[in-house]
C-alpha cells in the first residue's frame, strides 16, 4: 500500500527514484511524486496517475531547464486513504517553514487535533492529508540552534504521533542526511558502498545492494553518505539487524509474458516445487519443516488452531481448515483477521494461531496475531516475504518460498499457502494419527501436484476461448463443495478484482437458499465438479443451475465423460486425492479471471481500487 524510495549517494537520485517507483508501483499507483534536493533546495514533482505521467512530466521540465539534479531525493507512489486522489494531496508533501519535504505511508490517527494545533500556531495547511501534519510537525520542532535538528526533530514528532508509519524525512538546511522511521508500516534501508537506498520493499533496493536493515517500530535512521545511526524515539541508540536479500533481479522482472499476473500463474509448477524442496522425506512418510521443528511437541499436543487472514489469504486458510481436521484431526476454525483481533476471541492452552500472509504486513492480520499472542497463543507464522513484520512477530513459521509476487490479484502466493498448509497437516497428522503408509501417498502426489499444473497451463487457448464465450456478462456464480468451496470463493474473488464482473462465491448448497433467485437465461455458474466425495451432489446442483436457464463451466476431473452431458463448458485437470484437489482446480479459475480481464482491456497488474499489500485497518 503506497510505495516508498529513497536514494542518498553519489549518484543522479532521479533515475533511481523512478526506477524505484516503477518497481513499487504495484503497491499504489493512483498519483506519484519526487524531491530531489538540487542547488537551488527541495525541488518537488507530483502527478495524478502512473509513474509513466510523473516520467513525461519531469521530461517537460528538464526541457524548460528544471532537471532535478541532485544526490539526495525521495519519491512515493500513492493509493489514498486521507484526500482525495489530487496532485496537491500527492507525495512528498512540506512544511511552510524549515524545508521539510517527507513521504509517508500508513495513516496518522490524530492528525485532525495535530493540525488544529498547528493552524494555532499560524501554520497554513495546502492539502487535506495526515503527511502534510506530520511535515508541518516536524517543521515546527526543528531548531537547529537549539540543537533539535532534523533527526531529534523526527524523534519529538513522532513521539506525538498516534497510528502507523513508514516515513522518509529530508530538510534543505541539511542538505546532506535522509532520517527515516517506522512503525506498523515495512521501511528497509538498503546500505551501499557509500551509498543507500531506503525502500517499503526489497524490490527497489536490490539492482543497488543486497545488504539491508529492515527497522522495527520505533527505529529512526539518520543517513548521511558516510555512515548512519539507528535509535528509537527517546534517541537511545539502537544496533541494527542486517539482513541479506535474496532475491533474483528476473523474478521482480516480466521475462517476456505480458503481465505479471500471467508470469505468476504460469510460475506456479516451479514455485510449488521450491516450496516443496527439502521438505519431504520419503524414508519416514514424513514432513521436514525446519522453522516449526522447535515447536513440535507444541504442535502435536495442540487442542486447537486458529487460522486468521483477509483476502486470498483467507481462502487459503479456509482450504487449511479442512486440511487440518482431515489428516491432523485438530479442531481448527478459520476466521477474518479483521473480526477475530476486535471480537475479544477465547484462546485457551494448547491453541495455536496461525497467520497468513504473502506480504507479512497486512494491518488487520498482524494485529491479530498480536491479540492471540497476549492471550497466550503459539503464533505461527505462514508468509511469503521474507523478513517481514508478521514473519518476525510470530514464535516460528513456514515460508512459502515462492519469490515475489508482483500481480496485484494474489495467485502462485494462494499456491504456496494451500500447499504449505497441506505440509503443517501432514506434519502433524503424521505424528499424531497418521500412519507412514499413508502419509507417504500423500506426499508423493503433493509431489506430482506441479507436474499436473502444467498440463493445465498447456489448456491455457482452450480456457481463454471459453472465457471469452461469457465476457461480456455482467454477473457470474463460482460454486463448489467441500475442499473445493473456498476455491470458488476464491474464483470469484479473481473475476472481481481484476475484471470488475460481478461475481459470487459460495458452497453448491447455499445457492438454493437465496442465490437461485439471480439465475437468469444465460448467466455463467462455475462449478468445480472434479471427481470427490460430494461429486454427485454437484450434479444435481448443476441441474438445478441449467434447468433455470444458466450456463455451467464446470471444472471437472480427466475422464469424466458425464460433466459433458450437463455443462455447456468443460475444463479438464488431472485426476488427485481430495485433500489436494484445490491446488488444480484454482489454476483454470485464476486463468479465466486473467482472460477475462485481458478481453476487458482492463490493467490486470493494478487493477483499480486495489493495492498489493494492505497497511491500513
Ligand atoms: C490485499 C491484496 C490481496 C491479498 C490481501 C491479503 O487485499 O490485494 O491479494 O490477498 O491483501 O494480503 P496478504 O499480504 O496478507 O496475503
Amino acid at each position: 500500500m503506497c510505495g516508498i524510495v529513497a536514494y542518498i549517494g553519489q549518484k543522479d537520485a532521479k533515475p533511481i527514484l523512478l526506477e524505484g517507483l516503477k518497481l513499487l508501483e504495484y503497491r499504489g499507483y493512483d498519483s506519484a511524486g519526487v524531491a530531489v534536493l538540487t542547488d537551488a533546495g527541495v525541488e518537488v514533482a507530483r502527478a495524478v496517475g502512473r509513474v509513466a505521467v510523473l516520467e513525461d512530466k519531469l521530461e517537460q521540465q528538464a526541457k524548460s531547464g528544471k532537471a532535478f539534479a541532485g544526490t539526495l531525493g525521495m519519491a512515493h507512489t500513492r493509493w489514498a486513504t486521507h484526500g482525495g486522489v489530487t496532485e496537491i494531496n500527492a507525495h512528498p508533501h512540506q512544511d511552510d517553514q524549515a524545508g521539510i519535504a517527507i513521504v509517508h505511508n500508513g495513516i496518522i490517527e490524530n492528525y485532525a487535533a495535530l493540525r488544529k494545533l498547528l493552524e494555532e500556531k499560524g501554520h497554513t495547511f495546502q492539502t487535506e492529508t495526515d503527511t502534510e501534519v506530520l511535515a508541518m510537525l516536524i517543521g515546527e520542532l526543528y531548531a537547529p540552534s537549539e540543537g533539535v535538528d532534523l533527526e531529534k526533530a523526527v524523534q519529538a514528532a513522532l513521539r506525538e504521533v498516534t497510528g502507523a508509519y513508514a516515513i522518509v524525512v529530508m530538510c534543505a538546511q541539511e542538505p546532506d542526511v535522509l532520517v527515516c522511521a517506522r512503525k506498523g508500516s515495512p521501511l528497509i534501508v538498503g546500505v551501499g558502498n557509500g551509498e543507500y537506498v531506503v525502500a517499503s520493499d526489497a524490490s527497489a533496493i536490490v539492482r543497488h545492494t543486497t545488504q539491508a536493515i529492515p527497522l522495527d517500530d520505533y527505529n529512526v535512521c539518520r543517513i548521511t553518505r558516510e555512515g548512519f545511526r539507528t535509535s528509537d524515539l527517546q534517541d537511545e541508540q539502537v544496533s541494527p539487524k542486517v539482513m541479506q536479500i535474496e532475491m533474483d533481479l528476473e523474478e521482480i522482472e516480466l521475462g517476456g509474458f505480458t503481465h505479471y499476473m500471467q508470469k505468476e500463474i504460469f510460475e506456479q509448477p516451479a514455485s510449488m516445487r521450491n516450496t516443496l524442496r527439502g521438505r519431504i522425506d520419503h524414508n519416514e512418510g514424513k514432513v521436514v519443516l525446519g522453522g516449526v521443528a522447535g515447536f513440535a511437541k507444541e504442535l502435536v499436543k495442540a487442542k486447537r488452531v486458529i487460522l486468521t487472514a483477509q483476502g486470498t489469504a483467507l481462502h487459503s486458510a479456509m482450504i487449511g481448515e479442512y486440511l487440518l481436521e482431515d489428516l491432523a484431526k485438530v479442531p481448527t476454525e478459520c476466521e477474518y483477521a479483521s473480526e477475530f483481533r476486535y471480537r475479544n476471541p477465547i484462546i485457551e492452552d494448547g491453541t495455536v494461531v496461525v497467520a497468513i500472509s504473502q506480504s507479512g504486513e497486512t494491518a488487520d492480520t498482524l494485529a491479530a496475531l498480536g491479540e492471540a499472542k497476549d492471550r497466550g497463543a503459539l503464533a505461527l507464522g505462514v508468509v511469503n516475504a521474507v523478513g517481514s513484520t508478521i514473519a518476525r512477530e510470530t514464535d516460528a513459521g513456514v515460508y512459502l518460498r515462492v519469490g515475489p509476487e508482483i500481480g496485484v490479484a494474489s495467485t502462485k502466493a494462494f499456491l504456496g499457502q494451500v500447499t504449505v498448509l497441506t505440509l503443517i497437516s501432514l506434519f502433524m497428522g503424521r505424528r499424531r494419527f497418521m500412519s507412514q503408509v499413508e502419509c507417504e501417498q500423500l506426499l508423493t502426489e503433493l509431489e506430482r501436484v506441479p507436474t499436473k499444473i502444467e498440463s493445465i497451463l498447456a489448456q491455457a487457448d482452450e480456457i481463454r476461448k471459453v472465457t471469452e464465450k461469457y465476457v461480456t456478462k455482467e454477473n457470474w456464480l463460482f460454486l463448489g463443495r467441500g475442499y473445493n468451496y473456498p476455491v470458488a470463493m476464491e474464483g470469484a474473488l479473481k473475476l472481481k478484482e481484476i475484471s470488475y464482473i460481478h461475481a459470487e462465491g459460495m458452497p453448491a448448497a447455499e445457492m438454493k437458499h437465496g442465490p437461485i433467485a439471480l439465475i437468469t437465461d444465460g448467466m455463467p455458474a462455475v462449478f468445480i465438479a472434479n471427481r470427490g466425495a460430494q461429486y454427485e451432489k454437484v450434479i444435481s446442483n448443476i441441474e438445478e443451475v441449467r434447468s433455470r436457464g444458466g450456463h455451467v463451466i464446470a471444472i471437472a476431473t480427466e475422464g469424466d465423460d458425464r460433466i459433458g452431458n450437463v455443462a455447456e463448458d468443460v475444463i479438464y485437470v488431472p485426476d488427485i486425492p481430495e485433500p489436494l484437489s484445490p491446488l488444480l482446480t484454482v489454476v483454470p479459475l485464476q486463468l479465466m479471471a486473467y482472460y477475462a480481464a485481458v478481453a476487458r482491456g482492463h490493467d490486470v497488474d493494478k487493477p483499480r481500487n486495489l493495492a498489493k499489500s494492505v497497511t491500513v485497518e
